[in-house]
C-alpha cells in the first residue's frame, strides 16, 4: 500500500501579508504527517480522529484531492485512505498541509501516474482551499519541498542557505486552537480599515523579509533575531496576537532567545523563539517547568516522500 510522509513548518517571516503578495520565508521542520491510501471503498481513517464521515466538512479536503488527482491523472475516485499525523493541529504548524502533501503524493503513486512535486504542491494546494479558503501555498510549498523557502504568491524560491549553524528553534505552543480563515479574514479587514497605514505596515513587512533573507545568507543571528522580533510586532499591529503570544515572546527573550514571534495564523497557536543550543534547551526547561509545552524543531531539508 502506498504510504507517504510529509513535514510540518513554522514561518519565519512574513505570515499573513504574504496573503497579499507579500514575501515570507518558512522553514519545514522534522514533525510528520503520513498518509497512506489503497484502493477500494471511499473511507477515512484518521489514528488521532477515528473513522472520518465522508459527508462531513473534515472530509472535504480529502475528496477535493481526490477529485482533482482524478481529473488531471485519471486516478479514480475509489481509494480508502489512512491518516496518522504527528503535527499539531490547529496549531500553525502546517498540519493540514502536511496531510494533503503526503495524500496526494501517495495516491498518485497508487494510481501509476508519473507525475512531478510540482503536480503534488499544485493538487494539495486544492485541498488547503477547502480547509482555509485564501491560502497563499506557502504550507503545501513547504511540505513538498522542505527545507527554507522564500515564497510569494505565485512563485517559489528553494533557498540552498541552511538555518545557520549555532543556533536552534525553540517551540512554544500556547495549547489555543484558531481557525487559520477567521484570524486571515480578520487581519484583512484590519488592513482595509488603516488604509493608507495598513499599506505602510505591509511594505514594511515585505523589507523586513528581504532584509532577513540578507541575514540568512550572512548567517547574522543576531539581526535575524532582531528582525523576528520586529516582525512579532508587525502581527501584533495588524491584530493577529494575543496576550498568550505576546507573553511567551516575551518569556522567550527574557529567557535570553536571540528573538521571538508568533508562527503561522497567531491569536494562539505557537511562538517560535531563535537561540543558541545550550540556550535553547535551557529555554524549554524553563518553560515547561511554568506548565507551557515547549519543544527545539529540528529543519526538514527533503519534503514529502
Ligand atoms: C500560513 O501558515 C499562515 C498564513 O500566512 C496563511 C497563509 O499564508 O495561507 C496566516
Amino acid at each position: 500500500m502506498p504510504c507517504s510522509i510529509a513535514p510540518g513548518k513554522v514561518i519565519l517571516f512574513g505570515e499573513h501579508f504574504v496573503v497579499e503578495g507579500y514575501p515570507a520565508i518558512g522553514l519545514a521542520v522534522g514533525l510528520y504527517a503520513s498518509t497512506c491510501v489503497e484502493k477500494g471503498e471511499f473511507k477515512i481513517y484518521s489514528r488521532q480522529l477515528g473513522p472520518i464521515d465522508p459527508s462531513s466538512p473534515l472530509a472535504k479536503p480529502f475528496l477535493r484531492v481526490l477529485e482533482e488527482a482524478a481529473r488531471e491523472f485519471n486516478c479514480g475516485r475509489d481509494y480508502t485512505i489512512y491518516i496518522d499525523s504527528g503535527i499539531p493541529v490547529g496549531a500553525g504548524m502546517g498540519s493540514s498541509a502536511a496531510v494533503n502533501v503526503s495524500l496526494t503524493h501517495s495516491l498518485l503513486h497508487a494510481c501509476g501516474a508519473g507525475f512531478t512535486r510540482e503536480d503534488v504542491s499544485r493538487i494539495a494546494y486544492m485541498g488547503e482551499v477547502e480547509v482555509h479558503g485564501k491560502p497563499s501555498g506557502i504550507d503545501n510549498t513547504l511540505a513538498t519541498y522542505g527545507g527554507l523557502v522564500y515564497y510569494k504568491r505565485g512563485s517559489f524560491k528553494r533557498l540552498d542557505t541552511l538555518l545557520p549553524e549555532g543556533v536552534e528553534l525553540v517551540v512554544a505552543d500556547t495549547g489555543v486552537k484558531r481557525d487559520t480563515g477567521v484570524v486571515v479574514r480578520d487581519v484583512l479587514e484590519k488592513r482595509r480599515r488603516l488604509g493608507r497605514l495598513g499599506g505602510i505596515l505591509y511594505e514594511a513587512a515585505g523589507e523586513l523579509v528581504e532584509e532577513a533573507l540578507a541575514a540568512l545568507r550572512e548567517r547574522d543571528v543576531v539581526r535575524l533575531g532582531e528582525l523576528m522580533t520586529v516582525n512579532h510586532g508587525l502581527l501584533f499591529s495588524m491584530g493577529a496576537s494575543a496576550w498568550v503570544n505576546d507573553y511567551l515572546v516575551h518569556r522567550m527573550l527574557g529567557l535570553g532567545a536571540y528573538g521571538a514571534k508568533l508562527s503561522g495564523a497567531g491569536r494562539g497557536g505557537i511562538v517560535i523563539g531563535l537561540a543558541e543550543p545550550a540556550r535553547a534547551q535551557a529555554i524549554v526547561e524553563e518553560l515547561e517547568r511554568e506548565g507551557v509545552k515547549a519543544y527545539r524543531v529540528k529543519p526538514d531539508y527533503e519534503g514529502v516522500r
